[in-house]
């Protein structure tokens, strides 16, 4: 027995918008998520019909999608929202999220291996990708029997890259966009890749009738992709009727009889949420306590970030500490706030890089530090407020990313700034196609660069960061999540 087909519009994505701790005595306590998705999702309102698929990853959402069956969960844990929680086995859930999504296509795309000496595709690769194979039919399978007619369905991230195709099989009659929140890899390194593996995430994704990224830089490289795996024809901005072919962005990949239109949709930051939360008693509260620990007079310079290889913490460091050795003058005179919060620990190299980023900070501190001055306050807890309170501080922000879909920090830094910071932003982040013009732009494995980057963000005039702060505010709220959802839906 499946659920009855009553959904008009459906998202599906790996983590959904409501988790569940599991008591010792077997009661569940729902956390709501935040993020683009959920803020995006709530401008089509809880009578929308619409339905959220989603993976179980705990234990606790193992049991609060059992106890749900094929039904929603409790609208009382959702905010309203119909979410449909999938139960999948959890050591198939594993191999695809562990080792195919996270170890595999999230390095690709952010270009992480180590070359010389990974990836390796062994025995262990092909049992992880045909659990890959299973856990993206899971989605396909509820989509499809969740879906009214000719529904809607935005099918979320590098997690799901074949639910498109493996939809479409099932449900013809469907709409179905793809929308990637990573960067995507140019084809030389995309083809590291197996050649079948490169060829059938491609062809996953191009199961549907649109598309989509960040920027046009990461929808580019997907159509270099297909171009050059697949031997797809790429259709292009000023292609004529005649024949002639256009010199423009990519529009759309045809493969195989059918066309898949692409799309950009530069998600943004939510001005109105992020404004109103960060004057909450909370965050002044944590205010007063950052201030205090940088010290009276001394200027800051954050940064906040999962701990992700992407993030790029460990070189962010080094740049500091290049700045200290080099520029005396700043000594006793700046402390880098680094927020550094936990991720995907159940990876062994997550955890090793973490370890570095506290072994680099405690280095810094051992060599610089004097009684009175602690030049590293390095945060591994995760607090949103803190981090808020951060943003509202900041004279410098440091998003150095090696590689990233957007970076929603870089954009929402300026809005939440009291007296304006100068943000020293990787050109590899996506954020960096519509803020580049006023941040202080660096290569990120460039060192040395970086810490001159932060000596000018730390000498630019109080008038000159208030100024870019204003215009990188205006930029970064430009597409806010709501209009961001709406604009994806209106496409397809
Ligand atoms: O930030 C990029 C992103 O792909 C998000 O879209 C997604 O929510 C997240 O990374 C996945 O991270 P996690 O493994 O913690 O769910």
């Amino acid at each position: 027995m499946g659920a009855p087909r009553t959904a008009p519009i459906l998202v599906a994505s790996n983590r959904g918008p409501v988790s569940y701790g599991l008591g010792e005595d077997g009661s569940l306590t729902a956390k709501r998520g935040g993020g683009g998705l959920v803020s995006g999702l709530s401008a089509i309102g809880s009578d929308s019909g619409a339905v959220w698929v989603c993976a179980a990853l705990g234990e606790g959402d193992r049991e609060a999608a059992r106890r749900a069956g094929t039904s929603h969960l409790n609208p009382g844990d959702t905010g309203g929202q119909q979410v449909r929680m999938l139960d999948i086995a959890p050591d198939v859930f594993a191999a695809a999220y562990n080792g195919i999504a996270n170890s595999v296509l999230w390095f690709i795309h952010h270009l992480l291996y180590q070359t010389p000496v990974e990836p390796v595709f062994d025995a262990e690769f092909a049992e992880q990708w045909a659990a890959y194979e299973t856990y993206n039919a899971a989605f396909a399978d509820a989509l499809a029997q969740e879906a009214v007619a000719e529904a809607v369905v935005l099918v979320q991230d590098y997690h799901l890259a074949l639910v498109p195709a493996m939809l479409r099989e099932r449900r013809p009659d469907l709409r179905i966009g793809h929308f990637s929140h990573t960067p995507w890899a140019p084809p030389d390194y995309y083809r590291l890749l197996p050649d079948q593996v490169a060829a059938d995430v491609l062809r996953g994704i191009l199961g549907g009738d649109r598309a989509a990224f960040l920027t046009e830089r990461w929808a580019t490289a997907f159509a270099d992709c297909c171009a050059a795996v697949l031997g797809a024809e790429i259709v292009r901005d000023g292609d004529g009727d005649g024949g002639e072919e256009g010199s423009g962005a990519a529009t759309a990949v045809r493969f195989e009889g059918r066309e898949t239109r692409l799309g950009v949709h530069g998600l943004g930051a939510d001005a109105g949420f992020l404004r109103e939360r960060s004057r909450q008693a909370d965050v002044d509260e944590r205010l007063t306590s950052l201030r205090a620990q940088i010290g009276p007079g001394r200027k800051s310079i954050v940064r906040v970030d999962r701990t992700e290889l992407s993030k790029n913490i460990v070189r962010g460091l080094l740049a500091y500490r290049r700045l200290l050795e080099t520029r005396p003058e700043w000594r006793e005179r700046v402390v880098h706030v680094a927020f550094a919060y936990p991720s995907r620990q159940d990876l062994a190299v997550y955890r090793d890089y973490t370890e570095r980023v506290r072994r680099i900070a405690e280095e810094i501190n051992a060599e610089y530090g004097t009684e009175g001055w602690t030049p590293v306050a390095l945060h591994v807890k995760d607090d949103f407020a803190r981090s808020l309170a951060a943003y509202r501080l900041a004279d410098v922000a440091l998003v150095n990313p090696i590689r990233d879909g957007m970076n929603l920090v870089a954009k929402e830094v300026p809005v939440v700034s009291e007296r304006g910071c100068a943000l020293v932003l990787s050109r590899e982040a996506g954020a960096y196609a519509e803020l580049g013009e006023d941040a202080l732009v660096v290569n990120p494995y460039d060192v040395e660069a970086t810490a001159q980057a932060l000596h000018e963000a730390l000498r630019m005039s109080d008038g000159e960061r208030a100024d870019r702060t204003k215009r990188l505010a205006a930029a970064a709220t430009a597409l806010p999540p709501q209009a961001w959802f709406l604009a994806q839906l209106e496409a397809l």
